[in-house]
């Protein structure tokens, strides 16, 4: 990969560390010089991002004061924050269960790490962009951003959804300010037991009419993500704002 010279010495924030897509983010930025600091809600996803030199931290984004005093923690040690990527979030193990008997709690956790944390995450991290005159936020929305969610998970799509409204507003109120907000909506990827699961419940028909659908006829990878990712936080991007960038090889 060409290198993004403007990312050396940056420090760049990445929720959801522990995951694949915030592995591949992390290594990708450190690959180009960046300091770059993780949380999660579960440290033991950590090795792999420790071993590259990532600083990891366990915070419960559900809880706002814990999200932005991990911000707070990173601009003190960093001197600043120059990019933020809202990557936690996912499903909270749930599958598909029928709207009239969704519960509560069912819908709130799924807001919560996809909608609320990215909310506290930036709102905390724009303080320190502001003062800087400069900085970039990436938002991991998703195909359930711009469309129904394969998932059939009611409170993941409006959660998605409500991540792009905040990109699209947030990129507006803070372009003045220097700050550029823009999201990724990547395509179903393989990453773990969930959408492994929901790969393996669609059967070989659909799977194969879901891969037809997609113009590489391919899924994508955490890589694909992360370098979409490393585009949109470079210079490269410097007039790019309250875009989405479907990364999922092109899907009808
Ligand atoms: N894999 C896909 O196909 C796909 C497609 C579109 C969007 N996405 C999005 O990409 C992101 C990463 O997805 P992924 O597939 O790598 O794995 P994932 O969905 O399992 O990642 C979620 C990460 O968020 C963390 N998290 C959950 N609750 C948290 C909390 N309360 N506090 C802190 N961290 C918490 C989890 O521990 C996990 O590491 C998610 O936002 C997901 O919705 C994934």
């Amino acid at each position: 990969m060409p290198s993004l010279p403007d990312l050396v010495g940056r420090s760049v924030a990445v929720s959801g560390v522990g995951s694949a897509f915030g592995v591949a983010i992390a290594d990708a930025f450190r690959a180009q010089g960046a300091h770059v600091y993780g949380c999660d809600l579960d440290p033991s996803g950590f090795e792999a991002p420790v071993a590259a030199g990532i600083r990891c931290s366990a915070v419960d984004l559900r809880d706002r004061a814990a999200a932005a005093g991990w911000i707070e923690a990173v601009a003190c040690e960093a001197g600043g924050i120059d990019v933020l990527v809202n990557n936690a979030g996912g499903v909270a193990g749930q599958q598909h269960q029928p709207f009239e008997t969704l519960s509560d709690a069912d819908w709130d956790v799924v807001l919560d790490i996809n909608l609320n944390a990215a909310m506290a995450l930036s709102r905390a991290a724009t303080r320190h962009m502001a003062a800087a005159g400069s900085g970039a936020i990436v938002n991991i929305c998703s195909g359930a951003s711009l469309r129904a969610s394969l998932t059939g998970i009611q409170a993941y799509c409006a959660a998605k959804h409500g991540l792009l409204g905040l990109t699209r507003q947030l990129a507006h109120e803070l372009g003045p300010q220097g700050i550029r907000v823009n999201a990724i909506a990547p395509g179903l990827v393989l990453t773990g037991e969930a959408t492994l699961r929901q790969w393996d419940a669609y059967g070989p028909e659909r799977q194969a009419a879901i891969l037809g659908g997609v113009a590489m006829r391919r899924l994508g990878s955490a890589e694909d993500i992360a370098r979409a990712t490393l585009f949109l936080a470079s210079d490269w991007a410097g007039f790019v704002t309250g875009q989405i960038l479907s990364v999922d090889g092109g899907i009808r």
